[in-house]
């Protein structure tokens, strides 16, 4: 049993210690926020992801886990302490750091012993030593301390699956005795452990996101052309993804990536580049593909509704950034919404479980309590988030609710014959062989394609 320290208990914090507080360790989690720390202590977490509210009540009841305001609490006894604090968008797509600068002042002016400090926020290279300096300089007297990167890499809904089941583990520092002990720590984990120096293990984490978007865009790009040419993005996902060199996951074509992490740090990785005279055209190309995704549901709504959609109504299902959150930063439903709304239309929403986030970040959308209230009287449904509950819902009721029977499948969970039997007119993306692009198909069934051999 090794005893920790965690800073911030948002997202990666709360997972982060609880998981490490289930392999058997003491963990004291920490938050400036009061509130949000006696509604831990009661059991009340600040976030929805399947499965922590049961984890984190157990590790609390066999007195692994506790939560506190107090920095002298919670690094009393610790020998390592991970920041896992947010480090938001600032000015110029820049990461802004004042979260970490506090934290990192904080534990200096409080340590009294020897500490291995883990820097787990997604913060821009260099910043692992400059974490450093502030230790250093913050300190009233020297304590011998060592800071140690370990990205995070881990997905909102599906969290604890990915914090016990990691790829790999990445450590970056330049005492390598730290970085084994922080090695030791993962070891349960039972993943390949890649230990190197502080700004290569800060950069992996920005590459491994900006990659992951970078294929997002790609197949968003390849579904624009297959739908001009007749081809099913689908297939050419699965076709393309069977070889092991490209894999088959993030090749799901959509209305595009959100989240706090995929827009933020593309963002944060080109205005590091930009600052070093270096030219990010790729980074770029994904941002702007993954804008023009939001605009394409509401060209499709154009074509089949005409150019004018004022006084239209269309209903919205989904409204997290993906499934099994409630999270709701940067997700397209918000983006569609807002184009919708400056084209005069009006707007209907249900999500499984962000509902409440959605009444104070889409005020404008009227919030029903299932799909088919959503279907009620709407000129169309979109999908935006591929919760497992739209995948079987009752078509006919659906039909029968709605004013005109268009849905467009911004996630591709429909297959397009079947809606087309159900009497929808049905716009997928990327799905032009099956999904009515409005390519014209020659009699035989095929496209135009003349093989030379
Ligand atoms: C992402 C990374 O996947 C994690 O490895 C990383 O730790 C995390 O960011 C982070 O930096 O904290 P997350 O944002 O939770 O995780 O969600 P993802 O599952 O990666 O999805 C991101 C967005 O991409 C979602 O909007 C999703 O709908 C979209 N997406 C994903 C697609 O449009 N197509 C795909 O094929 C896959």
């Amino acid at each position: 049993m090794r005893s920790i320290a965690v800073v911030g208990v948002g997202y990666v914090g709360l997972v982060t210690g609880a998981c490490f507080a289930d392999l058997g360790n003491k963990v004291v989690a920490l938050d400036i926020i009061e509130e949000r720390v006696e509604n831990l202590k009661k059991g009340i977490l600040p976030i929805y992801e399947p499965g922590l509210s049961e984890i984190v009540a157990r590790n609390v009841d066999a007195g692994r886990l506790s939560f506190t305001t107090s920095y002298e609490e919670a690094l009393a006894e610790a020998e390592f302490v991970f920041i896992c604090v947010g480090t938001p968008q600032g000015v110029d797509g820049e990461a802004d750091l004042q979260y970490v600068r506090s934290a990192a002042e904080s534990i200096a002016q409080t340590m009294d012993h020897s500490l291995i400090v883990i820097n787990k926020s997604t913060v821009p290279v260099g910043t692992g030593d400059w974490v450093s300096d502030i230790v250093r300089e913050t300190q009233s007297h020297p304590i011998p301390f060592s800071v140690v990167s370990c990205p995070e890499f881990l997905r909102e809904g599906s969290a604890l699956v990915d914090f016990m089941n990691p790829d790999r583990t990445v450590l970056g520092s330049l005492d390598q005795d730290a970085a084994s002990e922080v090695a030791h720590l993962h070891l349960p984990l039972r993943a390949p452990i890649v230990i190197t120096d502080l700004r290569t293990a800060e950069m992996i984490k920005y590459a491994s996101n900006a990659f992951l978007a970078t294929k997002i865009s790609f197949i968003n790009e390849i579904a624009n052309i297959c739908e001009a040419l007749g081809a099913d993005v689908k297939e050419v996902a699965v076709g393309m993804g069977l070889d092991k060199r490209i894999g088959r996951f993030f090749l799901d074509a959509g209305v595009g990536y959100g989240g706090s992490c995929f827009p933020k740090d593309v963002s944060a990785l080109k205005h590091m580049a930009t600052v070093q005279g270096k030219h990010p055209q790729l980074l770029q190309a994904v941002v702007d593909i993954n804008g023009f995704q939001r605009k394409i549901v509401v060209n499709k709504l154009r074509e089949l509704l005409g150019d004018d959609l004022s006084g239209k109504t269309i209903g919205l299902l989904g409204l997290a950034f993906k499934p099994n959150t409630d999270d709701m930063r940067e997700a397209p439903a918000i983006d569609i919404a807002e184009i919708l709304f400056e084209a005069g239309a009006k707007c209907k929403g249900y999500d499984p479980v962000s509902m409440k986030h959605a009444a104070q970040m889409m005020p404008n959308v009227v919030l029903c309590n299932s799909p088919y209230e959503v279907a009620e009287g709407c000129d169309a449904l979109v999908v935006i988030t591929e919760w497992n509950e739209f995948k079987n819902l009752d078509m006919e009721r659906i039909y029968t609710a709605m004013k005109r029977p268009i849905i467009i499948d911004g996630r591709n969970i429909y297959e397009p014959e079947m809606m087309t039997e159900h009497g929808f007119t049905y716009r997928g993306i990327g799905r032009g062989y099956n999904g009515a692009s409005g390519v014209e198909l020659p009699s035989n069934g095929r496209t135009g394609v003349t093989q030379t051999s």
